[in-house]
């Protein structure tokens, strides 16, 4: 690739020439292929002067290395997979068979196949709540110390920084924390691309290993993400043999041109952009600052609590419902079917709303105008309410109605107060399963993921207990229209039949 063409333009370039394709992909670069022909010129496959990604000599290793000095890593690898595929490669390759690891209760879902596929023994760290909003607070390098010296044959620890709600930990502290007892720190901060180039984030931290969805918070296609290393306590040789089994033998050269150009673009303009993101996002602040019911999530309310996490990610509005007398489903639905604005995620005591750089300004204000629209309309129908209420005592006509509703628990204080392990995630997932309904499944073990989606963090995974508690909160959440993955249509879950004579004890 000539220094000046980004990847983009060469497969442009190679698709205007007179080169006949006998080989894959069988679209054969064919504009009558259907409805998706416009797609075909540059989807093209691992052809003389096009490199190959397993083995990155030219091209596709010269735009590694550009996403590399963005970053600042040692080294940078691209992913076609998602950060899926980078966190499965980071896991396997830090701790081998068998061997113990230390866990973040709130990883995605995707940390956990790794330790299930790996047959890790896995250490639980559980993030404490934080109260004002009812998510996951950020990860202390003092417990992570603490766990570490508490199970020394511990290999690797996995943290995510940012949260799905854009909770910053202190990576630098944990990295040392982790560091000084010669153990490998993962990061997976998939919800974080955009902090280190211009902000700083795991990468710069020190973590070993940081994994970036690119397509989460930058202009970039949908799958592709990056994975970092740094330093020598990673075996690279392990990592690129595991980066070989995850992804695709046959990458889409769509999604890697895709990468490079994002990494051309936020060298080109990423100052530009995030000086355009802040004043927006600022303004966006001001204009919300005197909503009644409705309120933005800031780092500055939660001064008198003490509280692990370094930061909030500036892209995560996180808008709390908890004094608005509605869920965050409904606030959800209503900015959907009244506003026409779509959330990232509704739980249920928030909403949440991801702005990156890529938003407008009439976007910043859309979002602002239907909150204080949507703040007006609780007041006018609780002044309404107050007015019913008030004609109804003088006719007598109020009835006991028993004490106020409690808010239903968020994903998060689910994730923070969970089952046991009674077995490792390998052992219950092979072991012969039944399903039955969930309300008999009190004290059984899971054999399967249950994860409340999105975020996709299991509230329980195979090989745990499953309480009462639990299960009662799963229940709840899909009476309240919340998605539950690993709950049957009838009603049933996986749980193991019966518990072998050789497991490891925790
Ligand atoms: C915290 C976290 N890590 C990893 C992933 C997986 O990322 P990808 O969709 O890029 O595979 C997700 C996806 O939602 C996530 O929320």
């Amino acid at each position: 690739m000539s220094a000046d063409l980004s990847l983009y333009q060469t497969l442009r370039k190679y698709a205007a020439g007179d080169v006949y394709p006998c080989h894959m992909p069988g679209h054969k670069r064919n504009p009558e292929g259907g409805e998706m022909a416009g797609f075909f010129g540059i989807d093209i496959t691992e052809i003389e002067g096009f490199d190959n990604l397993h083995h990155a000599e030219g091209i596709l290793r010269e735009a590694q290395e550009r996403a590399n000095r963005l970053y600042g890593a040692d080294e940078t690898f691209f992913l076609v997979n998602g950060s899926t595929a980078g966190i499965l490669a980071a896991v396997m390759a830090a701790a081998r068979p068998g061997e113990e690891i230390l866990i973040a209760r709130n990883c995605h879902r995707s940390v956990y196949h790794a330790a299930l596929m790996q047959d890790l023994k896995v250490h639980y760290y559980r993030p404490k709540m934080i109260q004002e909003y009812d998510i996951c607070d950020g990860v202390s390098a003092e417990e992570i110390g603490r766990l570490l010296d508490d199970h020394p044959a511990i290999k690797a620890v996995v943290i995510t920084s940012p949260t799905y709600e854009g909770i910053i930990s202190d990576v630098a502290k944990i990295a040392a924390a982790v560091h000084d007892r010669d153990k490998i720190l993962i990061v997976d901060e998939a919800h974080g691309a955009h902090l280190d180039p211009h902000m700083g984030g795991a990468v710069a931290a020190g973590a070993d290993l940081v994994i970036h969805s690119l397509h989460k918070t930058l202009p970039s296609l949908t799958q592709t993400a990056l994975l970092h290393v740094n330093g020598g306590r990673v075996n690279r040789d392990r990592l690129h043999g595991y980066l070989a089994m995850v992804q695709s033998s046959s990458p889409s050269y769509i999604l890697m041109a895709g990468m490079d150009a994002c990494v051309r673009f936020l060298e080109k303009e990423g100052k530009e952009r995030f000086a355009f993101f802040r004043e927006q996002r600022e303004n966006f602040l001001k204009k919300t600052e005197n909503l009644r019911y409705l309120a933005i999530g800031k780092m500055t309310d939660l001064s008198e609590n003490e509280y692990a996490l370094l930061d909030w990610d500036m892209g995560k509005i996180l808008i709390s419902v908890k004094d608005a007398g509605m869920t965050g489903k409904q606030l959800s639905d209503m900015l959907r079917d009244d506003y026409h604005m779509e959330l990232e995620m509704a739980a249920a005591t928030y909403g949440l709303a991801l702005m990156t750089w890529m938003d407008t300004a009439e976007g910043w204000q859309r979002l602002a105008d239907a909150l204080l629209l949507i703040d007006d309309r609780i007041e006018k129908e609780r002044s309404g309410q107050t007015r019913r209420l008030i004609k109804a005592a003088k006719e007598g006509m109020l009835q006991e109605s028993g004490p106020a509703g409690e808010w239903p628990q968020g994903t998060a204080r689910a994730a923070a107060g969970l089952p046991r392990t009674v077995m490792t995630l390998a052992q219950a997932f092979h072991s012969e399963h039944e399903e039955i309904l969930i309300k008999e499944a009190a004290d059984r073990i899971s054999a399967d993921f249950i994860n409340l989606y999105p975020p996709g963090i299991p509230l329980a995974v195979p090989g745990e207990k499953l309480t009462k508690m639990l299960l009662d909160h799963i229940v709840e959440n899909v009476r309240k229209g919340f998605t539950v993955q690993g709950l049957s249509a009838a009603g049933k879950v996986s749980v193991v039949v019966e518990i072998p004579e050789k497991i490891w004890h925790y």
